[in-house]
């Protein structure tokens, strides 16, 4: 309980900025009301739930409304250079969020640290532990060789809270230990990436990354099978609402990679899974929210995962 009503703090208080490179400018107030934190949350006395006193915090982020205010970048904003003590995180397998590229942050108070909580489990975050995706766009190529460019659709306030649901309670989705269990090779980090936090004294109480679990990257066919794949690709897209404590937790579907294939209902409902992740309609397409256009790569592996089913 301590865990969820400290993740139901911080979690109002993350932000997504969204820009493109259209309209960008670094003076730009990059965050959208959508997203604000409520007095509420600002309020340090309200946030009784542990973690130890926050006014003696050496170093506590004071949540405003706007991103741009956070102690998150250096220098232009538009560069999103992440400030010292600023980590930047990957996950080996990402929301598919109509082709918009995503940079993932995550900043500790000082001297705290994320523990341990099992690898399919989101690490006990500190209080005033702060989370940011900001949502950038880049126009890419698609598989004809055509220039497109993402027009990505920024969901209310509420809507975030639909996917952002677990358990009656707003909780963060992406950073279990298991989806950041990979070596990211990217500029800050060129190991492990568990290992890396562990090294810098963000991450305590965790066991040797090579024993944790890792989820499978749904596109790399050489080291994953197609279940795999299939799997993984529906825990991160599909399972934060697809789960006995999410907002369709009444439904006999269960889509988070642990669950055992037989109770998942992945084969009773694979038909409907097929059509509703090639469908656009508003209200027919999977997910409804987060997405207008077909994820054509992944619906490509999807249907021939579903269709050896039979
Ligand atoms: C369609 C479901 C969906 C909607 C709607 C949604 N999110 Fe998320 N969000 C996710 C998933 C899944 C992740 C983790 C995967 C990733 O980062 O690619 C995530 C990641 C995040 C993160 C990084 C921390 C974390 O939870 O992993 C933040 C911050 C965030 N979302 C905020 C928001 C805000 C604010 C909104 C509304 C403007 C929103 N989200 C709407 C599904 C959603
Ligand atoms: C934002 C929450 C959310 C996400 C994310 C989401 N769904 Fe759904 N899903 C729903 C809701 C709500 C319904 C019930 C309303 C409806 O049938 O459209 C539903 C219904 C379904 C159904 C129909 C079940 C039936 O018995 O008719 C299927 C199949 C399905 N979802 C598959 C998926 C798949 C596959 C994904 C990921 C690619 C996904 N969903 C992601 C909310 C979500």
């Amino acid at each position: 309980m301590k865990l969820y009503r400290l993740i139901f703090f911080f979690a109002l208080a993350l932000a997504v900025t969204a820009c493109s490179d259209d309209n960008y400018s670094p003076s730009d107030d990059t965050t959208t009301d959508d997203t604000s934190t409520t007095d509420d949350t600002t309020d340090p006395t309200d946030d009784t739930t542990g973690g130890g006193d926050t006014t003696t915090d050496p170093d506590p982020v004071d949540f405003t409304d706007k991103l741009s205010e956070l102690p998150v970048f250096d220098g232009n904003l538009s560069d999103l250079t992440p400030r010292d003590g600023v980590y930047l995180y990957e996950l080996n397998s990402g929301l598919f969020t109509d082709y918009a590229a995503k940079q993932r942050l995550i900043r500790l108070p000082n001297g705290q640290s994320m523990e341990y909580a099992g690898d399919d489990q989101l690490p006990d975050f500190p209080d005033k532990t702060l989370i940011a995706t900001t949502f950038y766009y880049i126009s890419y190529i698609d598989s004809n060789g055509v220039t497109r460019n993402v027009d990505y659709i920024i969901p209310s306030r509420s809507e975030c809270i639909v996917c952002h649901f677990n358990n009656a309670v707003t909780t963060p989705i992406g950073p279990k230990l298991r989806s950041l269990n990979f070596n990211p090779n990217n500029e800050y980090v060129n190991i492990n990436q568990l290992q890396y936090f562990i090294n810098e004294g963000i991450l305590t109480f965790a066991p040797d990354p090579a024993s944790l679990a890792l989820l499978p990257d749904w596109e790399d066919d050489t080291a994953y099978t197609l279940e795999e794949r299939a799997r993984a690709y529906m825990d991160i897209n599909c399972a934060h609402c697809h789960n006995p404590d999410g907002v369709v937790g009444t439904f006999d579907m269960d889509f988070r990679y642990e669950t055992a294939f037989d109770d998942s209902g992945i084969y009773a409902n694979r038909g409907e899974i097929e059509a509703r992740t090639l469908s656009t309609l508003v209200n027919y397409r999977m997910p409804q929210l987060g997405r207008t256009v077909v994820h054509e790569e992944a619906v490509t592996m999807l249907v021939e995962y579903l269709e050896s089913l039979d």
